[in-house]
């Protein structure tokens, strides 16, 4: 799937991938403010991205634990997901991810 993020400066980067994270993706081509501090246990809050919006009923909604750690982050909204909890499939593909600030 093709992956697009656009980080906080506005910058477009696109990624092939097809399977693995979002969260994972992003790190290993170095995707600035995507962190992945806590290796993807849902305890960091440094994969944080926006879907968009067209995109969500297919990401779906994060589960409660996630949302708790969401809770915390400022720049929450309701295309808020971690992305070290969404899994990369062909389902994906075109997708548009805002690196959370
Ligand atoms: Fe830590 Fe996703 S990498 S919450």
């Amino acid at each position: 799937a093709r992956i697009t993020y656009i980080t906080n400066t506005d910058e477009s980067i696109t990624l092939e991938a097809f399977s693995g994270s979002l969260m994972e993706l992003a790190v290993q081509n170095g995707v600035p403010g995507i962190d992945g501090d806590c290796g993807g246990v849902c305890s960091c809050a440094t994969c944080h991205v926006h879907v968009a919006p067209e995109y969500m009923a297919i990401v779906g909604e994060p589960e409660e634990i996630e949302m708790d750690m969401l809770e915390l982050n400022d720049d929450v909204d309701e295309y808020s997901r971690l992305g070290c909890q969404v899994q990369i499939s062909e389902a994906l593909d075109g997708i548009t991810l805002t690196v959370a600030r």
